[in-house]
Parts: structure tokens; sequence; C-alpha cells
């Protein structure tokens, strides 16, 4: 790394989960590959069939609780626990990999397999179960919970903190995800905008690919390890 960052912010996406066993969503064995984005990533598509999405989301929410994270999660732990300056870890995935590799500040943007939304009273809850049975809010007592996930169309969360954090960047890392959905795919320009340097970690170039300073391809399990040595062996 050229000059030591102080204040870092990384983007992850499908890619980080992939050696974890959790498909991607643009592979040709993807997830979208199976299933119409229409009918099962979109709020159209819940309100005609609910519960072939509530199935999809139980299917989701099951793989990840059997899942395991892998080393490129647990650099990302270790960096946040022995990285002096600032970070932000953003991920668009939905899984917890992040939190069980060790990072306890993940920002998820777009929602939690884990989490189940109540559309009666708005209350949040953690979920390990299925929904597809209907069970009520434990709040208020509603039989109106869906998947706490941003689908298209609806609004990424925390999109302001995001904004503000990639304008006092110095470093952005963008690792395993394909550059196909904004607003996470436009955040290389808006952090390279603020002067950020900006830097891919990702099996193959991503649509954005281009605008970044530089490009490392390979699996994340051996690069984020890497580059993470070289953040802390620089500080
Ligand atoms: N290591 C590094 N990168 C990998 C690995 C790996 N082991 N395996 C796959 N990749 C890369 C792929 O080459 C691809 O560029 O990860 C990327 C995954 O891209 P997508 O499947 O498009 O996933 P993502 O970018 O996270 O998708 C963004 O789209 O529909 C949605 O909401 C969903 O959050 C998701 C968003």
């Amino acid at each position: 790394m050229a000059e030591l960052p102080k204040n870092i912010v990384i983007l992850t996406g499908a890619g980080i989960s992939a050696e974890s066993g959790l498909r991607t969503f643009r592979a040709e064995d993807g997830l979208w590959e199976d299933h119409p984005v229409q009918e099962v990533a979109t709020p159209e598509g819940f309100a005609r069939d609910p519960d072939l999405v509530q199935r999809f989301y139980d299917e989701r929410r099951a793989q990840v609780l059997a899942a395991q994270p892998n080393p490129a999660h647990e650099a990302l732990g270790r960096l946040e626990r022995e990285f002096a300056g600032e970070l932000l870890l953003v991920t668009q995935n939905i899984d917890d990999l992040h939190e069980r590799g060790g990072a306890s500040r993940v920002l998820h943007m777009h929602g939690e397999a884990l989490s189940a939304w109540c559309r009666a009273c708005d209350a949040r809850h953690p979920w390990q179960g299925t929904l597809r049975d209907g069970p009520g809010c434990p709040a208020c007592g509603e039989v109106a919970m869906r998947p706490d996930i941003v689908w298209f169309g609806e609004m990424p969360y925390q999109m302001e903190r995001i904004f503000d954090a990639l304008a006092g960047a110095d470093l952005f890392v963008s690792i395993g995800t394909s550059g196909a959905v904004y607003p996470a795919a436009g955040f290389v320009q808006q952090a390279g905008e603020h002067g950020a340097r900006t830097l891919e970690l990702n099996l193959e170039r991503s649509a954005g690919s281009h605008w970044f300073d530089e490009t490392r391809l390979g699996a994340a399990s051996e690069l984020v390890p890497q580059w993470v040595n070289e953040v802390l062996a620089a500080g």
C-alpha cells in the first residue's frame, strides 16, 4: 500500500461468502438463475405470492445458519480489532458471517436474513426460524412479518451514514461484488471523487473495475488475509 491509510471503508458482496458455501447471485449456478428476480426480490413479487417469497428466504436463513465464516471474514474481524484508524464495514450480504468472523460493527445495507420485520408495528426481531407458517409478531401479535431484506425498488439501509463515511475515507476497498447493483456499485466513484485510493479484491473484474486504482484478482480467502496483513504491518 502506497500510504498508510487512516480511514478505511470496505464494501463486501456475495463473493466473500462464496467459499463458505453460500451461492452468489449472478454466476451461472447463482441464486437468480434459479429464480426470476421479480418473483422473489421485489415488493410486487411478495404481494403476488407471499408464500413463495417466504419459502425462498426461509431457505436462505437456514443456509446462513449452517454456513461458517471463512478466512476472509476472519481477516476483516482481525482488521477491526487491530487497525488503529477509522473503519467502516458495509456489506450487501444478508448473512451474519462478518459478525461470526469477529467484526462487530457491520452495516447491512441490504438487510439481514436473521431478522424479521413486522409491517404492522414496524418492529424488527432477530429471527432464526421460518416465516412461511405466519408467526405473530412478538411485539404486537399481528401476523404481518416479512423478511428484513431490502428488495429491488426499496431504499437500502443507512445510506446517509455510508455516503458520509465515503466522503471521509482515504481508502475504499471493494471485496467480492460484481458491481451490478446500485447504489453500492457507485461507491467506488464517490470515494474516488473525495480523494480516496480505491482497491478491488475479486475473483474477476467487476462491471466498474476501471474505476479502481488497483484490482487484485483471486479468491477472497487468499486476497483478503494478504491485504489485511499488509495494512496491519504498515501501521
Ligand atoms: N472470492 C472473491 N470473489 C468472488 C468469489 C471468491 N471466492 N466467488 C465469486 N466472487 C465474485 C464474482 O466473480 C462476482 O464478481 O463475487 C461477485 C459476486 O457478484 P454477485 O453475485 O453479483 O453478488 P453481489 O455483487 O453481492 O450482488 C449485489 O445484488 O441481487 C442482489 O441484493 C443482492 O446484495 C446483492 C446484490
